[in-house]
């Protein structure tokens, strides 16, 4: 799923649903731009996050859990097909570090929970990094148009993004909560979920992984994740894969989409 968002020195891992890889996401946020947080912790009064007007509600909760408050989360004006106007984006972030506050990210939606809009990633990753701040791409439902021929396209600029989230339980089908959590620096989700070596009992289901410098690295994946045990989860997930890697079964969703767009206008 790495390469197919374009990650290709990324990692992946599971989370219990696409909210909490919005939260994810942004915490990572926090550890790339305020580096420490993690172990010292902060003060979010004055830290913002832009969103779309059209995001799906989990922001709000994860700006609770990350410790800036709902209020500190800024909605992005949407165009009329309801996709987050970079313009705008724009203009917030600017108003935003006139009115003392320290923007941390932009959280871009592909695709919104009511209309199926995909923003427009190419712009808005332009937007962000020129601002040097980290791009979050909530892609939890539309993500799976990446297995299409026709349809990918929508997730252009994808691979510009620092994290995505993608749920196999959406439009994947799968029948069980299951969710990626997708990164392209490792190092910073490795930072997060650092809990030095206290969970030393799990050095027997190591992972080794190569590291883009080309060092080989012995990880368990709950020193890269919030939570411990998700082993279920990856067993939906090859499962799913498996399913949606099937020729036939990628041009229905083309079908079904393309009907969508037709009984939508
Ligand atoms: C765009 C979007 N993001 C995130 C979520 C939350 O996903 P989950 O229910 O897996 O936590 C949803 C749920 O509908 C959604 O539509």
């Amino acid at each position: 799923m790495s390469e197919m968002v374009g990650f290709s020195d990324g990692f992946g891992t599971f989370t219990t649903g696409g909210s909490n890889g919005n939260m994810l996401g942004m915490l990572c946020a926090r550890e790339h731009l305020l580096a420490g947080s993690t172990k010292q912790g902060f003060d979010g009064r004055t830290t913002v996050i832009f969103v779309s007007a059209e995001a799906h509600y989990s922001v709000l909760m994860a700006a609770n859990v990350i410790g800036i408050g709902h209020q500190n989360i800024i909605k992005v004006q949407c165009d009329e097909d309801g996709r987050m106007r970079p313009d705008r984006l724009e203009e917030e972030i600017a108003l935003a570090r006139r009115e003392g506050m320290r923007p941390l990210c932009v959280v871009a939606t592909a695709a919104t929970t009511v209309r199926g809009a995909y923003d427009d990633l190419e712009a808005l990753s332009e937007v962000a990094h020129r601002e040097g701040l980290w791009l979050h791409v909530d892609a939890a439902w539309g993500g799976t148009c990446l297995f299409s021929n026709v349809h990918a396209a929508l997730m252009d600029g994808v691979q510009k993004a620092d994290s995505v989230c993608w749920d196999a339980h959406k439009m994947m089908g799968v029948p069980l909560i299951c969710s990626a959590f997708l990164i392209k620096n490792p190092d910073v989700l490795r930072r997060l979920c650092d809990h030095t070596n206290v969970a030393h009992y799990c050095s027997t289901a190591m992972r080794h992984q190569t590291t883009s410098d080309g060092i080989l690295s012995s990880v368990h994946g709950a020193t890269m994740r919030l939570s411990c045990g998700l082993n279920g989860a990856l067993v939906a997930m090859q499962a799913g894969l498996r399913w949606w890697t099937l020729e036939w079964r990628t041009q229905i969703i083309c079908r079904r989409k393309s009907r969508l767009i037709r009984i939508w206008k």
